[in-house]
Parts: structure tokens; sequence; C-alpha cells
């Protein structure tokens, strides 16, 4: 067996156990591209990452999606690098071969090239993220390159780009051709190994993911991307504001609030806890 190390002490060289080399690669996202149109789920905490991986979806993105879903927050705004890096390093814990792409918040990466590495660096180093994503097209071509150029795989993203789509563009489906193709060109030609199109007019979508050799990573751009990303909560109805494009698979947030009632109409029955005395030995035993 292969060995890092010489002498008695030598670890057997344990491949599955490296974390550098057991998720899945940016680089065999990217070979997908032109095969199967495959799926990405958003997560932001290791139990429910561990839910998406178990049902076969090798690649979660910790989007800032976070501020909405989780934190409490109107838009993604005020997301701060420290949450990311919290809610990504959560979702590393809890999976073991999945891609984990983390989305790099407003302010982390504008500034300057250095400013973007910098933040891109933490996500990997303390966040365990395999990937970044950032939100712009022709405009962050620079910090892509910057970020790439230290060896981090970028994800692009253009079309409605939520960081900033409050401050005044909106939420409206972007249909100028001749700019999304341009920034869509600019990722990739600036090094991202993947784009997202948010809210894109679907033959635009189309004809960029027929033009790019990059996949593009469609949410509400219709059926023609190269793969498919949706926020877990409206996946999981557990978001009561879920855009039109998304699909409910499940409505976990009348279930939970059906379960709580449940749960507290018996504690105030006084029918939860049981009166058990197998229970109360089996406690008893456990007490140091
Ligand atoms: O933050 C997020 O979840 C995203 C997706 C909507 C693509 O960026």
């Amino acid at each position: 067996m292969k060995s890092h190390q010489s002498g008695e002490n030598a670890r057997p060289y344990e491949p599955e156990k490296n974390p550098a080399i057991r998720r899945l690669t940016a680089g065999a996202i990217k070979r997908r591209k032109g095969k199967s149109i495959f799926p990405i789920a958003t997560a932001y905490d290791a139990p429910f990452g561990q839910f998406v991986e178990a049902a076969g979806i090798d690649v979660i993105l910790v989007g800032d999606s976070v501020g909405n879903v989780v934190l409490g927050f109107d838009e993604t705004t005020p997301v701060t690098l420290e949450s990311m890096i919290y809610h990504a390093r959560a979702v590393d814990r809890g999976t073991q071969r999945a891609h984990i792409m983390a989305d790099m918040p407003f302010g982390s990466y504008q500034v300057s090239n250095e400013d973007a590495l910098r933040s891109a660096i933490r996500l990997v180093k303390e966040g365990g993220a395999c990937s970044v994503k950032l939100e712009g097209g022709r405009d962050e071509a620079e910090r892509i390159r910057a970020i790439t150029g230290a060896g981090i795989p970028v994800v692009g993203h253009i079309g409605v780009t939520p960081q900033t789509a409050g401050l005044g563009p909106g939420f409206k489906m972007r249909t100028h051709r001749d700019r999304l193709i341009d920034d869509a060109r600019s990722v990739e030609a600036a090094g991202a190994y993947a784009i997202v199109l948010e809210v894109v007019d679907y033959e635009i979508s189309r004809e960029i993911s027929e033009m790019l050799s990059i996949p593009t990573i469609g949410i509400g751009s219709g059926p023609h991307c190269d793969a498919q990303v949706l926020v877990l909560h409206d996946i999981l109805g557990m978001y009561p504001h879920s855009p039109s494009f998304a699909k409910r698979y499940a409505e976990m947030g009348t279930l939970a609030t059906e379960a709580l009632k449940r749960y507290a109409q018996e504690v105030r029955d006084a029918v939860f806890p049981a009166r058990s005395t197998a229970l109360e030995a089996h406690l008893r035993e456990r007490m140091p």
C-alpha cells in the first residue's frame, strides 16, 4: 500500500479519508457538459446536507439564500462572509462526497481582486468549500480570473443577481440578449467552470447553453440548461414565499407545524411523557 510517510509510524494511503480528493471535483462537474442534465440543491447545515446527498444529489450549493430562508432577512445583501463560512462548514461536516459550492456574499469580492481572493480562500480553508460562486458577468471577470488564478474553481452567476437586484434592476426576467451573451462569454473566458443563469429568457438560456463549453446551471431559466438548481426550502416547502418558477415537492413547513401542535397538546394534556418504568430504568442505567 502507498504511504505518505516512511518508517514504522507510516500511515497507509487512504484516499477515501483524504478530504482533498474525496469529493466530486469542479473538473468532473465541467466534464458533465453535453451529457445528462444534473440536479443541484442548496443546503445550509449538516442534516440537510446529508439528506441532499442521500437523495443522490452530488453538487450542493451553500447559497447566500441562507439569508432569506434561514436567517430571516428579506434579501441576501446583509449576509456576511462569516455566516457563509459557518454554514458551508456545517454542510461539509454533514456530507462525504458531494461537491460543496459556496456563495461569495455581497461585499466580499466587489472591492478588489485581493479582497475577492482573500474571501475565496477563507471559504475554502475555513468553510470546506470545493468551489465558490459569485454574481456578475463581464464586470466581475477580473475577479474570477484572480480567484481561478490561485487555483480555486469559480462559478459565475448572471441574469437576475439577487445581491443587487433589490437596489435597482429588480427580479424580472432578463431579456437583453447581447448583454447576457457578452456576460456569459466573459465569465467563461475568465476561467469559470460553470455558470448560473437566473431568470433568463428561456431561448437566450438555450443559446448560451449551446454556445458555452462550460455547464449552465438554470434557475427559473427554462429546461435547456445543463443543470438545474433550486433552493432547498422551496423544494421541501419550508419557506412561505417560494418564487413562481420553483416547484414544491413537499410541504414540510405544514408538517412541522402539525407535529409541533401535537407535541404541545400532549404536554398540555399530560400525555407526553408517558409513564414508563422500562424507559426510567434505561435512563438510570445510562447515568454515569
Ligand atoms: O443563493 C442561492 O441559493 C443562489 C441560487 C438561487 C442560485 O444563488
